[in-house]
């Protein structure tokens, strides 16, 4: 997604180190190895199905792409033990794959009749064990945090209910359950269940947090001039994007004379706001419609 824009912004020509943190199916990976026969990639994806398809799809570019599968909150350690110094630019198309949510197995969707399951990776719990496991409480936090949920008590008190019964298992028998549970909602065009099931896509899979330790390394990872390119698809992850940029490019203040120290400014920002796909773009895939991105350099 937005594609154009961020080879625009990213800069690949001339070459360098490329890092792609969401290799996912390969798309943006693909382009930026075509951009200059000089850029070296290196892809990293938590899913291990994603890289087993983006590494099919970059064979060609043989030796110049390494795929590694990890969490790019340890961006830096994976680096660092593949041997990986100064970086050119970093890229993080962030949220799930269209991969990942058209496949009902991985229970990421309510289109789909599923397992409760919505892990990117292989480990850790499932929407499924937090459904059924946590405290009434902590649904409710994750529901309104998360979810952005006004309904958040109603629906949390739902589940705990039904669960005594017998544990919640799959998509579909969630999403009835939080379409009784809430109380109206209109004709609205979003189907009512949708914040109940990003609320726990963030929760399995840490998403806000793994962000933040991201954006907090790429200082020390990018060479001067190095670019940076994020796209978000939800308000709380685009929040913390601007918010922690903008702390990276404020530098510190001199206590003596209250101005920032230019030396200690790590980087530009390159976005004043954020790009948004055209309409020709969101035409040819709706999903776009979310999308912002925001750029920043290193000084
Ligand atoms: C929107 S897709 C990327 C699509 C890709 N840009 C393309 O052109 O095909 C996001 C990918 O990032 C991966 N991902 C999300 N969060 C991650 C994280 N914290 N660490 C590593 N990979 C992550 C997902 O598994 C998914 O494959």
């Amino acid at each position: 997604m937005l594609l154009r824009e961020t080879l625009e912004l990213l800069e690949p020509a001339g070459g360098g180190v490329f890092v792609d943190c969401t290799l996912g199916l390969g798309g943006h990976a693909e382009a930026l190895l075509a951009a200059d026969p000089a850029v070296r990639l290196i892809g990293i994806d938590r899913d291990p199905a994603a890289l087993a398809r983006a590494r099919r799809r970059l064979a060609a570019s043989g030796e110049r792409v390494s795929c590694l599968e990890g969490h790019f909150g340890e961006i830096g350690e994976l680096l660092r033990d593949a041997g990986v110094g100064g970086v050119r630019g970093i890229l993080a198309d962030l949220g799930v794959s269209s991969m990942q949510l058209d496949t009902p197995e991985r229970g990421f969707s309510f289109r789909f009749e599923g397992p409760l399951d919505m892990r990117m990776g292989t480990s850790g719990p499932t929407a499924g064990d937090i459904v059924n496991d946590y405290a009434e409480a902590d649904l409710v936090r994750i529901f309104s945090e998360y979810g952005e949920e006004r309904q958040a008590r109603r629906v949390a008190r739902a589940i705990a209910a039904a669960r005594k019964e017998h544990p919640i298992a799959t998509t579909r028998e969630l999403r009835d359950l939080v379409h009784r549970a809430k109380r109206q909602y209109g004709r609205r065009r979003v189907d009512p269940a949708t914040q109940v099931f990003q609320a726990l896509r963030i929760e399995v899979n840490r998403e806000l947090a793994g962000l933040e330790e991201l954006l907090r390394q790429v200082p020390n990872l990018l060479e001067r001039g190095g670019r940076l390119v994020v796209i978000s698809y939800q308000s709380l992850e685009d929040r913390i994007v601007k918010n922690t940029l903008r702390d990276l490019a404020r530098g510190e203040v001199d206590e003596v004379t209250g101005r920032t120290r230019s030396e200690t400014r790590l980087l530009e920002v390159l976005t004043r706001r954020p790009v948004r796909p055209g309409e020709v773009e969101i035409a040819a895939n709706p999903r776009a419609r979310s999308a912002r991105l925001r750029a920043a350099r290193r000084l």
